[in-house]
């Protein structure tokens, strides 16, 4: 780790220089194969021609002006985000932890508009909702907490895909403002809840009046088979919070409002210098144009369903192997035992994988890329899973 940058990521040896498609160069010349997508961010690939030309004209053109200012291509992809989500309004902002500090004071505004003096949203166990004050208490994991007290108050958690734990803090809780979840629980290890999991959840949320929030910052943007993954079980939150493939790289966050939702923020209750400048709304709507030209979230959901199935035939006879599960190009093969170690064996084979929660092979790869590139991926890491 260079001496002048904060430790906070154990990085790995290899800094890359290039990046096209699915694939990155290291400053040896070396390619890589990625699987990852910068942690679901490159999901139209790294360098996507369309999107570079977009962020290289805006440069050109008009970077950043300010939100005292109405601002043209923000205008532009609010409607877009609007009208494939089905929300009402958007906040934009820089992050996805930026983006879900948005919706927590929302949801605070929402139980005071209400008279709860002290309004709790109910976050879930293994959840990652970011690394703020507000968002890692948020987040169900105590090692991201540690060290960091006082943190703020107003977060109670319940185990993920647990419809009765719920049920019961809704008992003993009469100040409740909204309910935080992921659609699929990414950094934990692509956690998929049962399938009418959200649909319990909205209909409680109704039941006692208070705000579903789906933090849609690793599932949206197409990679899980639709543009919110929450769409496939026809249900509309109150608010969507989204980040990483909105600028396929290009940093951005927005929080989407709905129904009960809209008109909390107010002119000076919230606000950012950066959030929707010019340069990553231009960036972020050249990506939505690309992800709905080439039909993408249909085709993370055709190679999500045949990678799930190569693997599971390569990993048949495989007894290290728990599980291999999918939503679209969100994967994870789960194994028995702990396997870190396998991202670094990966890297030495030139590929980019994950793993989280301990024990899952995580795998986000680009949407675009090809069968023969997935095939690779199902080789290499089948292969480096049986040797585990
Ligand atoms: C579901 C979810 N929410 C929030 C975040 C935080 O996003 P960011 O790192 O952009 O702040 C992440 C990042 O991994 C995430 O996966």
């Amino acid at each position: 780790m260079h001496k002048h940058i904060m430790p906070t990521y154990a990085s790995l040896p290899v800094r890359f220089v290039k990046g096209k498609g699915a694939y990155l160069w290291d400053d040896e010349g070396q390619q890589y194969l990625d699987a990852l997508a910068g942690i679901a961010v490159c999901s139209l690939g790294h360098s996507h021609p369309e999107v570079a030309a977009a962020i290289s004209e805006q440069a050109n053109t008009l970077t950043h002006t300010s939100n005292l200012y109405y601002i043209d291509k923000q205008e532009k992809l609010a409607n877009k985000l609007c009208e494939l989500s089905g929300m009402n309004d958007v906040f934009f902002a820089n992050s996805g932890a930026e983006a879900n500090e948005a919706a927590i004071k929302i949801a605070r505004r929402f139980g005071h508009n209400k008279g709860i003096d002290e309004p709790l949203i109910i976050c879930m166990h293994n959840s990652f909702h970011g690394r703020t004050l507000a968002t890692l208490t948020a987040t169900g994991n105590d090692k991201v907490k540690e060290g960091f007290a006082p943190l703020p108050a107003g977060f109670i958690h319940a185990n993920y895909n647990d419809i009765p734990a719920i049920e019961s803090l809704f008992e003993q809780h009469n100040n409740i403002a909204a309910i935080l979840v992921e659609p699929i629980q990414g950094e934990s290890g692509v956690n998929i809840p049962a399938d009418d999991y959200l649909n319990k959840l909205r209909d409680l949320s109704e039941q006692h009046d208070c705000l579903l929030m789906l933090d849609e910052i690793q599932t949206g943007v197409g990679r899980t088979g639709s543009f919110l993954a929450s769409q496939q079980n026809g249900i509309k939150a109150d608010v969507v919070t989204m980040a990483k493939a909105l600028g396929n790289g290009v940093p951005i966050g927005a929080c989407l409002s709905s129904g009960k939702a809209t008109g909390l923020l107010t002119a000076g209750s919230h606000g950012s210098t950066f959030g929707g400048n010019p340069l990553a709304c231009a960036a972020a709507l050249s990506v939505i144009e690309v992800l709905q030209r080439d039909q993408l979230s249909q085709r993370a959901l055709q190679l999500g369903a045949k990678m799930n199935a190569g693997f599971k035939q390569k990993l048949q006879h495989c007894e290290h192997v728990v599980e291999v599960r999918n939503k679209g190009l969100m994967i994870a093969i789960e194994l028995k035992t702990p396997c870190t170690e396998l991202v670094a064996k990966a890297l030495e084979q030139k590929l980019l994988i994950n793993v989280a929660g301990g024990n899952n092979v995580r795998l986000l790869p680009p949407l675009t890329i090809t069968d023969a590139e997935a095939t690779s991926i199902i080789d290499i890491v089948s292969d480096l899973i049986i040797a585990h």
